[in-house]
């Protein structure tokens, strides 16, 4: 399926949050391949500028928590950031784990459907991070099959004006407000509520104007259960488990 056809699907979309999460150390391509493996719908990853500018995909800024280096990624070359491990963090059978970029991944997963959140900093290198990951996709012919989203509407609406057509959801937390004027500007396909302020009559307004509503992030079954009680188009989850827990 491309990824207008997920932002249009009737049943409810999995995305796996980092990957396969709960079973691999997150944003890997051994997290992003057992996702697929696990019957992930779509895949979320993060991407960030590396000091080169090279397309890394990684949660943080900084690399303590999820590798053994240290210090801030936008001041690294990727071939510094290469030298570190990310993922004995996580287990040790994961040792020898790097970060990946961008471009590794659309050649790891050349079907899948991506979810890629922008990570953005300060609004000179937004702009070249939008450009960059553009570029990029192009590069893949990978634009059916990507939908591009993230906290920071600025960078939305510079994809928006580079590209007409790509697929773009706003994550926010708690409420947009006016609701749907940020769609209508962007014209975005998916608006992205974190779970906790889910509100079920937006969940049905925006779905009756056409947008896709997939909530962030699932990690209990009872947040599940509120998703699915709300209506969501789709759930970024942690656990890919619940998937097959809820089909049996
Ligand atoms: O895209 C949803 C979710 O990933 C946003 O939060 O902090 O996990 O990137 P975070
Ligand atoms: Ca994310």
């Amino acid at each position: 399926m491309n990824i207008q056809e997920w932002l249009q699907a009737d049943d409810l979309v999995w995305i796996a949050h980092r990957g396969a999460k709960s079973e691999c150390p997150e944003n890997t391509l051994p997290a992003f391949t057992r996702a697929v493996a696990m019957g992930a719908d779509m895949i979320e990853l993060d991407v960030r500028s590396a000091g080169d500018g090279s397309l890394i995909v990684l949660h943080d800024a900084t690399l303590e928590r999820t590798t053994n280096g240290q210090g801030a990624v936008s001041d690294m070359t990727l071939a510094q950031i290469r030298q570190y491990d990310a993922g004995a963090w996580f287990d040790q059978r994961f040792q020898g784990t790097v970060i990946p970029t961008l471009d590794e991944v659309l050649v790891t997963l050349p079907h899948t459907c991506l979810n890629i959140e922008l990570k953005t900093g300060p609004a000179e290198r937004t702009h070249a991070l939008v450009r960059s990951v553009l570029g990029c996709i192009y590069r893949h012919g990978a634009a059916g099959r990507v939908l591009l989203s993230s906290f920071d509407h600025t960078a939305l609406a510079a994809v928006r004006s580079l590209d007409p057509t790509i697929a773009l959801g706003a994550l926010f937390v708690g409420r947009l407000w006016p609701p749907f004027d940020l769609a209508e500007t962007l014209r975005l396909d998916s608006l992205h509520p974190d779970v906790e302020h889910l509100d079920p009559q937006f969940v049905a307004q925006a779905k009756a104007q056409g947008y896709a509503v997939f909530a962030w992030t699932v990690r209990s079954k009872k947040a599940l259960s509120l998703c699915l009680q709300a209506g969501v188009s789709g759930v970024i989850l942690d656990d890919l488990t619940y998937k097959e827990t809820a089909s049996s």
